[in-house]
């Protein structure tokens, strides 16, 4: 884990309200894998106070790193009107990451929304054999992967409002998938809103589909320090509560207590 003060390299818009942004540390560049986060101050003043956790959503060339981010807030606000050339102090790599998807297996990605972000990140070190199913509110915001520097030919889109790819919730591309191919033996790896991640967790638990599953909970240290992450686990687990910077934020869908989340 490494306080870098990181220079913005290149910021820019790639959907509705969402943005790409290149920042320079060769160290966490080297250090970063698939599924880690980073915590950003996202501005030069006390306000905001905290850090914004955000996952790595890829690295480039010899020493950048790449942040995927939706404006949602204050936060994101600001960042979102930093330019090239600003620095951001930056804490990461942090937490688990995914464990890689097995070479020669199916592989299935389910995003919701930003959680694209951290798949991105996976399918460039497994491009081969991955369907990448990726869900969004309207077409508007669909993140073009070329342009986040993922090259995939089998990508399914699904749209709530309908305005693109299948009209309705990613969850449902998924249960047709696995009620379609079950003898694939799929290997599935999901990030987006708990809702979404709970319909992947009952489709996947019921099948016995192996799943990892990366979590977005609210986060002020990002270090295990403060508890404010804590979500109880499944009843097989030897620990009541995961810290989910710092036991994940990818998780197995069978470790975590899916009722009370
Ligand atoms: C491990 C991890 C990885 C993340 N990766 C990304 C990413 O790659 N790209 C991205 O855009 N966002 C990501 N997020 C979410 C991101 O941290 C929040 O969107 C950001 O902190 C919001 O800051 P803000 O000041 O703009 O909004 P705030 O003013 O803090 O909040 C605005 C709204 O967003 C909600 N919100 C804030 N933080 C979270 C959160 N952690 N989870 C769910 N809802 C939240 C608040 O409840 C509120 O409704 C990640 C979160 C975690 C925990
Ligand atoms: S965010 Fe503080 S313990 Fe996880």
């Amino acid at each position: 884990m490494i306080e870098r003060n990181t220079q913005i390299i290149f910021n820019k818009k790639v959907a509705s309200g969402t943005f790409l942004m290149g920042l320079r540390s060769a160290e966490i560049m080297i250090q970063a894998r698939p599924g880690q986060f980073v915590m950003i101050r996202v501005g030069t003043n006390t306000d905001p106070l905290l850090r914004r956790p955000f996952s790595i959503c890829g690295t480039r060339g010899d020493d950048l790193f790449l942040i995927l981010y939706k404006i949602v807030g204050k936060g994101t606000a600001i960042m979102s009107n930093a330019v090239k050339g600003e620095k951001l102090s930056v804490v990461g790599p942090l937490g688990r990451g995914f464990e890689p998807p097995e070479p020669g297996r199916k592989t299935l990605f389910v995003s919701g929304g930003i959680g694209v972000a951290p798949l991105v990140f996976l399918g460039q070190a497994a491009k081969n054999n991955v369907l990448f199913m990726a869900g969004y509110r309207s077409a508007d915001e669909i993140v073009p992967m070329e342009q986040v520097g993922l090259n995939l030919t089998d990508i399914s889109i699904a749209t709530d409002d309908g305005t693109a790819g299948h009209p309705g919730f990613v969850t449902e591309l998924l249960k047709t998938h696995l009620t379609g191919f079950a003898e694939d033996h799929p290997k599935i790896f999901a990030c987006g809103p708990l809702p979404m991640l709970k319909q992947v967790a009952a489709l996947t638990i019921e099948r016995d589909i192996p799943c990892q599953v990366s979590l977005e909970a609210n986060m002020a240290c990002g270090l295990g320090a403060c508890q404010g992450c804590a979500v109880r686990t499944s009843k097989d687990s030897n620990k009541t509560y995961y810290h989910v910077c710092r036991d994940g934020p990818v998780f197995d869908v069978n470790t975590l207590d899916w009722e009370s989340l």
